[in-house]
């Protein structure tokens, strides 16, 4: 499995599963079948509710432990005192002593404390690296420059249709590598069948999401698609055995509709809807 080198020099594949939205039920089945067909990065959060099906299928799956990169997150109503128990629960449902990437999932609420949590965890050998998810500009500077703590990871909406341009510039300042959720756009903009990658894919013997995830693991920027069918997990697998050449990533650079991701994630609205969900 390829992979990139983090800021901390720990080593991060650039492929892994991706669980936003696995039934809890589903997850241990969805878990194994991943691992099985060769996955080894796996990203769950504490707001999916499926920890614990990850953690089964992880320590039954008779692979080494250290040959798995579990990443999980902490969501924002595990602040202040509940942080360090919320992530010891965590450690609990994965079956490990150990995460290799814990983040904070949201810029809402007292992140900070969530943050400086997540930085003892490190200290304490709880989680190998450190980050953060969809924080963008003024909250991505503010808690790094108030905390003084660089994050590993940046976990953003990253596809064809909002490649994170201008905030990769900003976070190449930090040195923090870009982490691509929803890496097929959820299949919107009708992304599996997109005329211009499948036309591409063609060339290559390659369907439009191969295309659409290469693009993204070609420049070294990690992605976790979903799918809870083993098939199309083998599909979205299949990124290493092609170069995409320079004028098909030229080409696929111009698809890019709304840099930021799909939604505004700055808006009140959004805080709003984030700020209320709970688990
Ligand atoms: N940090 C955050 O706030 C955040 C937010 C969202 C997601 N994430 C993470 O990123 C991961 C991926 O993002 P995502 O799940 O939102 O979106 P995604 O991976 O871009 O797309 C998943 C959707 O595509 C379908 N699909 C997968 N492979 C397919 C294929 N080859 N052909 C046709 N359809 C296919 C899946 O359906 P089937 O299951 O039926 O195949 C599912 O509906 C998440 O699972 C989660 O781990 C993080």
């Amino acid at each position: 499995m390829e992979t990139i080198k983090l800021n901390n020099g720990i080593e991060m594949p650039l492929l892994g599963y991706g669980l936003f939205k696995v039934d809890p039920k589903e997850s241990e089945r969805c878990v194994r079948d991943a691992l099985s067909v060769g996955y080894r990065m796996i990203d769950t959060a504490q707001f999916y509710a499926n920890e614990e099906g990850v953690g089964k299928a992880v320590a039954e799956s008779g692979i080494p432990r250290e040959d798995i990169f579990i990443v999980t997150k902490v969501w924002l109503t595990n602040s202040g005192e509940k942080a360090a128990a919320s992530i010891q629960e965590s450690l609990r449902k994965l079956r490990t002593d150990y995460v290799d990437l814990l983040l904070v999932h949201q810029p809402y609420g007292d992140y900070y404390s969530i943050y400086r949590e997540l930085d003892k965890a490190r200290k304490e050998g709880k989680a190998r690296a450190i980050g953060l998810s969809n924080f963008y500009d003024d909250r991505f500077c503010d808690l790094v420059h108030n905390s003084g703590i660089i994050p590993a990871i940046n976990q953003l909406e990253t596809n064809v249709f909002s490649q994170q341009n201008s905030m990769r510039e900003l976070m190449k300042e930090y040195g923090t590598s870009l982490m691509a959720w929803g890496p097929m756009g959820q299949g919107k903009n009708d992304f599996f069948t997109h005329g211009t990658l499948t036309e591409i894919g063609a060339k290559y013997g390659k369907t439009a999401s191969q295309v659409g995830l290469r693009f993204l693991v070609q420049q070294g920027i990690p992605v976790i698609p979903k799918s809870t069918s083993i098939l199309r997990m083998e599909e979205n697998m299949k990124l290493f055995d092609f170069t995409l050449d320079k004028r098909d990533m030229e080409t696929i650079l111009t698809l890019n509709l709304n840099d930021k991701g799909s939604r505004d994630y700055t808006s009140p609205a959004y805080a709003r809807r984030i700020i209320s969900q709970t688990f």
